[in-house]
């Protein structure tokens, strides 16, 4: 028997997608760091968020405008845990919601951001969801909103006397590998460690879910392809950003554990925010 073209593509397509899919699910499958804690954190987080609010503490978010930043700044202002949310960011929001309303926005220029440390002031608790892509901004850039203006922020914050820093990455980030993107995630959050916070949580999510208010078409195709990996294997490469948006609230109103610094990849965020049941 003679097989055309089309048909070995077809074989060849659906061992790729039957592979993936199997990493996939094993990926799934497989137990995160400090289960146990991660379930308890999102089981305690009404009650936690309810003391958390007597403290009456304040934050401040960068990086506020983005899918991430969107969804964070929904969850503080209906949770309410803070007795003040300063949004620093390039550019003002309009809001519709009252409660977003109340939030006080700053516009900053972060290529001086040292300009702006008054502004960083009295804030105990700092968000950074910055971020853009190489495509967008090229390589320069790209290195320096995901490094200098990331690495910039913490500095203020820790000078300015921010007790807990949430710093958003990615899954992979390591600053020895070759790869620009992880790379460049790695080493500020090597870099920020080394500012020796009270408090750090870093946050490694795999690829985001929403729907994009920018037109990132690679994205987007990618997306569509993987689809039914991400359907069910819903842990292994993807999260939608209000679960990690969900997942830094509950962290931060939790009491601390006995490390300075907490990192939480993609499947521990699923599980701090409260979306996915215990199995
Ligand atoms: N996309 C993914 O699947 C994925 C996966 C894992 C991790 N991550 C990481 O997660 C983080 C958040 O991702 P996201 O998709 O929420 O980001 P996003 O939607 O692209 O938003 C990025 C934020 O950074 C700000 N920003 C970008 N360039 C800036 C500049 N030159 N000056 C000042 N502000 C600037 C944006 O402000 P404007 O709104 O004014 O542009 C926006 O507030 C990023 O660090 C990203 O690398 C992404």
């Amino acid at each position: 028997m003679q097989w055309t073209w089309g048909q070995l593509c077809g074989i060849f397509l659906t061992a790729v997608v039957s592979l993936l899919l199997g990493i996939a699910i094993q990926l799934d499958n497989t137990p995160a760091d400090n289960e146990d804690w991660n379930f308890r954190m999102a089981e305690s987080a009404d009650s936690n968020k309810a003391s958390f609010q007597e403290k009456q503490q304040s934050a401040f978010v960068v990086g506020y405008t983005g899918e991430v930043g969107k969804e964070l700044v929904k969850e503080l202002a209906t949770s309410n845990i803070f007795s003040k949310v300063t949004l620093l960011g390039r550019r003002v929001v309009e809001y519709e919601d009252e409660k977003l309303k109340s939030l006080e926005q700053k516009v900053v220029d972060f290529d001086k951001l040292d300009e702006y440390e008054d502004l960083f002031k009295d804030h105990d608790v700092g968000f950074c969801c910055l971020g853009t892509t190489r495509g967008k901004s090229g390589v320069e850039g790209f290195k320096k909103v995901d490094h200098d203006y990331v690495l910039k922020t913490a500095e203020l914050a820790k000078k300015t006397g921010c007790q807990h820093f949430n710093l958003l990455t990615s899954v992979g980030a390591n600053k020895n590998s070759s790869f620009l993107y992880p790379r460049t995630k790695g080493l500020v959050e090597s870099e920020i460690t080394d500012l020796d916070f009270s408090r750090l949580s870093i946050y490694r999510p795999s690829m985001l879910l929403c729907d994009r208010t920018e037109s990132r078409p690679g994205e987007w195709v990618l997306k569509k392809l993987l689809s039914p990996v991400t359907y069910l294997a819903p842990t292994a490469i993807s999260v939608p950003t209000s679960t990690v948006a969900k997942a830094m609230v509950n962290n931060c109103v939790a009491p601390p554990g006995d490390k300075k610094v907490e990192i939480f990849e993609n499947k521990a965020i699923h599980q701090i925010s409260g979306t996915l049941k215990k199995k």
